[in-house]
């Protein structure tokens, strides 16, 4: 009934445009005249999605105006790889796309040409089969490491986060594709995303949670952005003209389109009003509630006009728009190269004594660990991909020429298989959409342990964690360890090292888990994340040092939940003792305050000096550099620093090198450190070196001060160190400021309650 009342609405302003208009067809340099000649039914039906006929599987679209010669275009996840259906009824052609390693593997990586690189080839993927622009990066904070969708963002520091989405930006959008960097803002959780309030100072907001989007859009003009689901200080995202059009637009210079994350009928015209240009997915009374707004006189229709030319002037740039014949053939092959390499440079290696990796010295293995046999390659939901295949670490292992010991593989394919058809009676709640569950650890008996330390000359154990869209991760058997992983470390550990031989530990998870309890008895940890589909392969090259890790942390490993900050104010967190919460949930009005400010992450640590497991920045690798001749120079508007790096150890490497900046007393109060730039060195040969040069400018050292609403950088004296990570200063110099450094901005998105 409704469909057909708004069928008679459209029917009637079709009709009278029509004969007001000569036929106009849209054109890369006619948009003005295209908007002029559009009826409010058609320009309703373009700031509201519609379905992605063209792509299935794609999560969404912009709506054909066949009359006016606007083409659909197509909106597809995610972060990892594009996300679309691998089959099509009655076609025999198949559309796997590439599995890359997830967000923060990529990130610790701290090599923006290889991200870059890595963009390339997901841009290539959306391209070629036929859609116009990948719904990512995703840059959230990790404010806590119990955020559900940690694994699809970068780091708890914002020039990381927007350093490596920029770079990913470029990579894609060279491929003459879009992005849409998603989630503006401060979706920093999952429970409750769809109403939760995140209550922050101006400041935390400006230097926290939109740094990383400001970089990504001054440095690499992503053609959109992503609206959040929740509120910031009051209004939802999509609402607030202070986010969208203050903030995005005039401080920024963004010239993009703004689009909603998958939120369905709310607030149409707040949302106009706002500068939201699209919404998404899209329904058809979100198009008739628009037109009844216009007629009402509750939303201006010049409102809508600067988003429909918004909407025009993005569609001429997309593949859509030129016509371009894809090919629905992608060259998998080459890409499953990248992601296999990009893999081994993104893993953290955590411990490695007495030269446990590689392992070449070792002739049998025994591969412990159901993770082993049933490799987690990214995460679930949205941000996953559905690839061809993936590679699990027995495949990796035994393909690259390890001998495992077959027993044990036996009985963990054994149970493997026994546990698949429990699954495949059940599925996960709420469907595949939300992911296979890693499948629970194998309890193995001591006795088969001890079989094992007489039969192998080594150990690997893989724990594995999967996370996903909708929900937090929880601390009990998530972020901490299960019961069985904790008995089968140590009963591993204890028989192996009675024999005299070496334990591994391989990471195989999105997420920081807790590792101040265990990790004393492995002798090497190596984090390699959710490496993508040939994930298998890529630890393997690491584990043998057919490659070399050189990834560091984008991220603190605290000791515990309950010395973050954030814990005490996060969902699923279970008080130690006794604490008052701040997280009140209302009936679809809930609240979360950053009472912790911009002390997130190492900024909160290293100032106040509290240990951790692993530091932000943190990273061993195969062989050892030392850090000399640290040099700054002042420039027109900042500093360069320079520093050179040299290889000392025996086989080859490349290092990350970290510069913080400390300021001069006087000015707001600031973290202990900060990171201000970041760059690696190439492989670097043993005794090789390589001189570092990053620059940074004034805007750079500047903090905002909410008395004044605007960037500062006090004059004085600011120290710049040279780190292997936040706690491992290897060098320092200084830079002197001569003349405070101001630039005023609005005073906008103030906290609805007393934080
Ligand atoms: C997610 C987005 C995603 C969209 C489309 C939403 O639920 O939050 O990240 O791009 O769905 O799939």
């Amino acid at each position: 009934m409704k469909r057909r009342i708004l069928m008679a609405v459209g029917a009637i302003v079709l009709g009278s445009a029509s004969t007001m208009t000569a036929q106009v067809t849209l054109q890369s340099n006619n948009v003005d005249e295209v908007l002029k000649a559009m009826t409010l039914e058609e320009k309703a039906r373009l700031v509201v999605g519609g379905p992605a006929q063209r792509v299935p599987g794609a999560a969404g679209a912009t709506r054909e105006i066949d009359r006016l010669g606007i083409p659909a275009s197509i909106l597809t996840d995610g972060p990892a790889g594009v996300r679309i259906n691998p089959k099509r009824d009655n076609d025999e052609n198949t559309y796997y796309c590439t599995g890359f390693p997830v967000g923060t593997a990529l990130a610790c990586t701290w090599n923006t040409a290889l991200v870059e690189e890595v963009g390339k080839c997901i841009g290539n993927e959306v391209l070629e089969y036929g859609c116009d622009v990948l719904l990512a990066p995703g840059m959230n904070i990790h404010r806590s490491p119990l955020c559900g969708r940690n694994f699809e963002y970068y780091s708890e520091d914002p020039l990381v986060t927007g350093k490596i989405a920029a770079a990913y930006v470029r990579g894609v959008q060279s491929q003459g594709v879009g992005t849409s960097i998603k989630h503006f803002a401060a979706n920093s959780q999952e429970t409750s995303r769809m109403s939760v309030d995140e209550v922050m100072s101006q400041r935390a907001l400006r230097e926290i949670y939109l740094k990383g989007f400001e970089i990504a859009v001054r440095e690499a003009a992503p053609w959109t952005v992503m609206s959040s689901y929740n509120r910031i200080n009051g209004p939802f995202t999509q609402e607030n003209r202070e986010l969208l059009t203050t903030i995005l637009r005039e401080e920024w210079g963004f010239d993009g389109i703004v689009m909603t994350d998958w939120t369905g009928m709310r607030n149409t015209a707040a949302q106009i009003q706002a500068g939201n240009d699209l919404m998404e997915p899209g329904e058809e009374a979100q198009i008739k509630d628009l037109i009844d707004k216009v007629q009402s006189g509750a939303l201006a229709e010049a409102n809508l006009d600067v988003c429909v030319k918004r909407i025009l002037q993005y569609l001429v740039k997309t593949p859509a728009f030129r016509g371009y014949k894809y090919s629905n053939k992608p060259n998998l092959k080459a890409h499953a190269e990248v992601t296999r390499r990009s893999a081994t440079e993104g893993m953290v290696l955590l411990k490695n004594e007495g030269a446990a990796l590689p392992i070449g010295y070792a002739k049998t293995i025994s591969v412990f660990g159901i993770t082993s046999y049933d490799f987690v390659a990214g995460g679930s939901g949205s941000g996953d991909v559905n690839k061809a295949y993936t590679i699990d670490l027995m495949r990796g292992l035994t393909e690259t020429g390890v001998k495992v010991n077959s027993k044990l593989a036996d009985l963990y394919q054994n149970y493997k298989a026994y546990q698949a058809s429990l699954t495949a009676a059940a599925p996960p709640r709420g469907g595949w959409f939300w992911g296979k569950a890693v499948l629970p650890e194998m309890a193995v008996s001591r006795p088969i342990i001890n079989v094992q330390a007489q039969e192998s000359d080594l150990a690997i154990i893989t724990l594995g964690r999967q996370a996903g869209e909708g929900t937090d991760r929880h601390e009990d058997g998530d972020f901490t360890l299960t019961d069985v992983e904790r008995q089968l470390i140590t009963d591993v550990c204890n028989a192996f090292h009675l024999a005299n031989k070496p334990v591994v530990v391989v990471l195989n998870m999105g997420n920081v888990i807790e590792t101040a309890s265990w990790k004393s008895m492995p002798d090497a940890i190596l984090l390699a994340w959710q490496p993508g589909q040939e994930g298998g392969y890529s630890v393997a090259d690491v584990l043998t040092g057919e490659a070399y890790p050189s990834g560091k942390l984008t991220m603190t490993w605290p000791d515990n939940l309950i010395d973050l900050p954030s814990s005490a104010n996060f969902p699923n967190i279970r008080p130690a003792a006794p604490r008052s919460r701040e997280n009140n949930r209302i009936e679809f009005r809930d609240y979360t305050k950053h009472t912790e400010g911009i002390h997130v992450g190492y900024r909160y640590f290293t100032t106040s000096n509290k240990p951790v497991s692993y530091p932000f920045g943190f990273g061993l690798s195969y062989t050892t550099f030392s850090y000399s001749k640290p040099v700054v120079k002042a420039t027109k508007d900042g500093l360069t620093a320079s520093i050179t790096i040299t290889n000392t150890g025996t086989r080859a490497g490349k290092e990350v090198v970290e510069l913080y900046v400390s300021a001069p007393a006087g000015g707001l109060e600031k973290p202990a450190r900060e990171l201000k730039a970041f760059a690696k060195t190439r492989e670097l040969q043993p005794k090789e070196s390589q001189t570092l040069t990053m620059s940074l400018s004034l805007y750079d050292l500047a903090s905002y001060n909410e008395s004044t609403q605007a960037w500062e950088a006090a004059s004085g004296k600011y120290t710049i160190s040279f780190g292997a990570s936040v706690e491992d200063i290897r060098a320092t110099t200084s830079y002197s400021l001569s003349k405070p450094y101001t630039v005023k901005c609005h005073d906008v998105m103030r906290p609805n309650m007393p934080l």
